[in-house]
């Protein structure tokens, strides 16, 4: 079967398409027919970086990705047999750029309703999980005005869907280049750039999501007392800056899947490439202003 392998920290260049034996059932382990796998920036950091997560992906070579979405094909003798023949969601911080792969953890598995594209389910890796976290930044803070930078990712786009409704003021800042776009995500929400933000604005607080340094240092500077909250920025170098991840809940990702289904949460997407493309998904991803999650299929 085909995998993408990380070998080196060379970057997206250095990535292998290689084919390797399909991994064996256990009897704790469901086989998964992987079918779409997005493409996040962790991947690009991490194939660059080997400090650029928590976790321990330095040993290589390593499959690529942390999640996607795929058909159950053999289940486990300890593991529910009714999930075979699902499609379902799944979270695989071992690697998912896997024609086949086996996930051991019942916690990581998530049956998929038919009204839920295989695309949207495969951007909840590294999307809301993440917004939620902001969210209940947001919701705890004393501040009533709420700058968001980056606020067209993914990410950011998620958790203006999240935020629904709220008494909170927010200021989405989104560059010049992604204005238009926002505005056919969020019609009717203004977006704002560092020259365009009002001048009243009263110690906001600042949800980083672009992580782009001169861009915080131009806000700390203007609202000096302002708290900053990043997922994107880890330097302290900033003041009151703190950065937050995502602690994984599997009863969260259940409630993502449901507002999926009904349309309460819209996953962004951009373009999917076909797995032989996996170098150019994710050049194109990074080289791209944010239009949506790119996606890769098996
Ligand atoms: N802490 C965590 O737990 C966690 C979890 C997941 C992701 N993350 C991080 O969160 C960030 C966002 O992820 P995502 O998937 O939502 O990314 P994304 O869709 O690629 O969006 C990146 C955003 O950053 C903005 N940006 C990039 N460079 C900029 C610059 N120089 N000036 C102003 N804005 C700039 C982009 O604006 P344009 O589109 O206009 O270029 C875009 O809005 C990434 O850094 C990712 O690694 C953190």
């Amino acid at each position: 079967m085909r995998t993408v392998l990380q070998t080196n920290f060379n970057g997206i260049d250095a990535l292998t398409l290689a084919t390797v034996p399909r991994p064996k059932l256990t009897a704790t382990g469901v086989l998964i027919k992987m079918q779409v796998v997005p493409v996040v920036p962790s991947d690009w950091k991490r194939e660059t970086n080997p400090a650029a997560t928590k976790e321990q992906l330095t040993d290589l070579p390593r499959p690529i990705g942390i999640g996607g979405v795929g058909q159950v094909v053999a289940v486990g003798a300890k593991r529910d047999p009714a999930l075979f023949n699902q499609r379902v969601f799944v979270l695989q911080p071992s690697g998912s750029y896997a024609d086949y792969i086996v996930s051991e953890n019942p916690d990581f598995i998530f049956p998929l309703p038919a009204t839920v594209t295989g695309a949207s389910a495969a951007a909840l890796t590294a999307g809301p999980g993440t917004a939620w976290v902001l969210q209940q930044a947001i919701l705890a803070s004393a501040a009533t005005e709420i700058l968001i930078t980056g606020a067209n990712s993914v990410i950011g786009l998620y958790l203006l869907q999240l935020l629904q409704p709220t008494v909170k003021r927010l200021y989405p800042l989104v560059t010049a280049a992604s204005q238009a776009y926002f505005k056919t995500q969020c019609p009717t929400q203004p977006a704002y750039t560092p020259a365009t933000l009002p001048h009243t604005l009263n110690q906001p607080l600042i949800i980083d999501i672009a992580g782009y340094r001169p861009l915080l240092v131009n806000l700390t500077q203007r609202f000096p007392e302002a708290e900053l909250v990043s997922i994107a920025y880890q330097q302290k170098d900033l003041p009151h800056l703190s950065f937050v991840h995502e602690q994984f809940e599997p009863q969260r990702y259940r409630q993502f899947i449901q507002q999926l289904a009904v349309g309460r949460l819209i996953a962004p997407i951009d373009r999917t490439f076909p797995i032989a493309q996996v170098k150019q998904a994710q050049h194109y991803a990074q080289d791209h202003h944010s239009r949506g999650r790119v996606l890769v299929a098996f």
